[in-house]
């Protein structure tokens, strides 16, 4: 792909062209692709009622992209690497070739069973070929896909299934992670019994274990592949069909299903892979993602495909069968790119460095982090025992309403300052909001996180309820993009995510955001992991409850505490001292890694019963021994 950037200079000019001449930037970024018709405009947009179309009227299938554009120089050359859970079970290296026949054979099958463009899929797979390929084989036909981790409950996955009304669940019987399976296929039965969309279920069998077929309405993918056609034309695409929805978390309320659609997602996406991970021909590339979450859809699968790259799709976990799984499969593979969150950076650094020192790691040129902000600490022990002082990190903000990274070092172009996201890729064009709603100007500067002009990606609308898009993203500060997030711009012009804002604090009148306290208790050296919220307090309005686990056992718990504090009066000044410290054994998480502070400041709150929607919680047992232990 032409538009690499390959120093500041470059950075600069692109930077500058998309921000002038929009239009005429992703004019020539997308003539990179196959489309079957070009483009009459390349995007319209109302960022008042949240309106979007890039690249109007244009038709291509993303898949012809991802795959068949490959086939006559790489057909041969691998395009996904599975490796299994168990690391004595073989890795599966897919070619082009076979990628292009598994997606054809697979789109035959959801033909035959009825599945027409414009169709909802559920797709509640395990990290398995078959779900890249049902997720291609979806985009081959039109199909729209909907992947639901597979870590949600049933009653999380029926509510997905629903509200998106998807006529077909491809699943598996079952899943491993780790030392546990997980019975899929039950979880969907349960499911299914609210859900009369559905009139299909797929089965792909990952597990072996017997599961209960429903005659009428289940049927074994092998025995669909088995009379399908490996030929399959790809079906043309308007650029502004949807190409998926996922859903969000959603802190509150019901999850919001956020639409992509074909033309916008492609061209971003393969760009922002391209340019952030500096991705060379041969390379192999290896984000631990889940394909069920939007980290997965658009660097695991679209992203790294449309570019031509060997992608790695990982079934395990990080600690199986030990702590030093990842870093295994980097030398197994020769990793040149490595693509994780902090929440793993943090456990693995809280393991013996033995694990790490097994191995070589001298493949990795490139190392990155998303989906929170990364800490200091966590940030250091990455850049010095995984990228060995000199692979730079590459901190990308993004969110699934964007589709792909909005904010990121360029490897070996932009400077690296821990903890900042540092700046904006072509064509974005972040602002901060003061507490009064009004643009801060200066460089430097602390607010609230808006994007001022629509690219490819940006989210069109959330599936059935485009008030509610508009209202979320678009009312807070008319005419620009919210995000949701606070961050901090230095006189460089470099951004710091600084979190959720609803994740600040105000402390007698002061502004305390979470994630720099955090910052300074994780590097006590006994800390593991931590997470503040606040509680009404008489004469603060707030104060801070600190939720803390620490590496090891605690000899003594008052010195502790007061360490800590002397931390944080040291780091961000007295008025941030915690009221309260709870040492526990973990912190209540979702399933995406993510801590779950709605519950924590219930606890603060003295409020012990009432947590709402927990469906998304990975560790209930967490809840109760806080609950139990609450420093009241
Ligand atoms: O708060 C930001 C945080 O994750 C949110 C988006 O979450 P999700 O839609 O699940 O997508 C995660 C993967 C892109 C953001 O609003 N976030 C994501 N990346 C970073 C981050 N916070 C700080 N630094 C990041 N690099």
């Amino acid at each position: 792909m032409k538009y690499k950037i390959n120093n500041l200079e470059q950075y600069e000019e692109q930077y500058q062209e998309a921000l002038s001449k929009p239009k005429e930037f992703w004019n020539k970024i997308a003539q990179e692709f196959s489309w079957s018709k070009k483009w009459t405009e390349v995007c319209e947009f109302d960022m008042i009622n949240a309106e979007f179309s890039w690249f109007k009227n244009a038709k291509t299938n993303i898949t012809e992209n991802c795959i068949d554009r490959h086939l006559k120089d790489k057909g041969s050359q691998t395009a996904l690497i599975f490796e299994p859970n168990a690391p004595k079970d073989k890795a599966e290296h897919i070619s082009y070739n076979e990628l292009h026949k598994r997606v054809c054979k697979m789109a035959n099958a959801l033909l035959a069973l009825d599945v027409k463009k414009g169709d909802r899929v559920a797709i509640y797979l395990p990290m398995i070929p078959e779900l890249s390929i049902v997720v291609l084989a979806c985009a081959r036909i039109g199909a729209i896909h909907s992947v639901i981790f597979a870590g949600f409950s049933s009653s999380a996955l029926a509510a997905r299934i629903n509200d998106a009304s998807c006529k077909i669940v491809v699943t598996a019987d079952g899943g491993f992670r780790g030392n546990k399976t997980i019975d899929l296929k039950s979880i969907v039965d349960e499911a299914l019994k609210d859900c009369p969309c559905v009139q299909h279920v797929i089965v792909a069998e990952r597990t072996k274990t017997e599961v209960k077929m429903h005659p009428s309405r289940d049927n074994y993918l092998n025995d669909l592949l088995q009379n399908a056609s490996e030929v399959h034309e790809a079906e043309p695409m308007d650029a502004e069909d949807p190409l998926f929805i996922l859903y969000t978390s959603g802190s509150t309320g019901k999850p919001k299903g956020m639409v992509h659609t074909v033309g916008g997602y492609m061209v971003y996406t393969a760009y922002t892979f391209k340019n952030v991970f500096a991705y060379e021909q041969g390379d192999v590339y290896w984000c631990t993602a889940d394909i069920g979450w939007i980290t997965g859809h658009s660097y695991i699968l679209y992203g790294p495909l449309l570019n031509g790259a060997t992608s790695i799709l990982f079934e395990g976990v990080p600690t199986f069968p030990n702590p030093g799984r990842f870093w295994d499969v980097v030398d197994k593979f020769g990793v040149n790119q490595f693509y994780t969150a902090p929440t793993a950076i943090r456990a693995l650094a809280k393991e013996s460095l033995e694990y790490v020192e097994r191995y070589k790691l001298s493949s990795l040129k490139v190392i990155g982090s998303v989906g929170e902000p990364i800490n200091e600490e966590a940030w250091q022990w990455y850049h010095k025992n995984i990228g060995k002082g000199n692979c730079p990190i590459v901190d990308t903000w993004w969110q699934t309403e964007t589709g792909g990274i909005l904010i990121s070092p360029i490897p070996h172009v932009s400077p690296q300052i821990p903890t900042y996201a540092t700046t904006p890729l072509p064509g974005i064009q972040p602002i901060l909001m003061d507490n009064s709603g009004a643009e801060i100007k200066e460089s430097e500067g602390e607010g609230r996180l808006c994007i001022k002009y629509p690219w490819p990606s940006i989210a069109r609308t959330i599936w059935g309820d485009h008030k509610r898009y508009k209202e979320t993203y678009f009312s807070a500060y008319p005419g620009y993009y919210f995000t949701g997030d606070g961050a901090r711009r230095n006189k460089d012009e470099m951004y710091r995510i600084t979190g959720r804002v609803d994740d600040v604090i105000i402390v007698s009148g002061h502004n305390l955001g979470t994630a720099p306290i955090e910052d300074a208790i994780n590097e006590h050296d006994e800390i593991a992991e931590s997470a503040i919220v606040g509680f009404p307090h008489d004469i603060k309005g707030n104060a801070l409850y600190g939720f803390v686990t620490t590496k090891s056992d605690i000899k003594d718990e008052e010195q502790l505490k007061k360490d800590i504090n002397a931390l944080i009066s040291a780091k961000i000044g007295p008025i941030a001292k915690l009221d309260k410290i709870q040492f526990t054994s973990g912190l209540p998480k979702t399933r995406s890694g993510k801590i779950m502070r709605r519950i924590l400041r219930k606890i603060a709150e003295g409020n012990l019963s009432d947590f709402g929607d927990i469906s998304t919680l990975l560790n209930p047992e967490v809840v109760k021994q806080i609950k139990d232990g609450r420093d009241a």
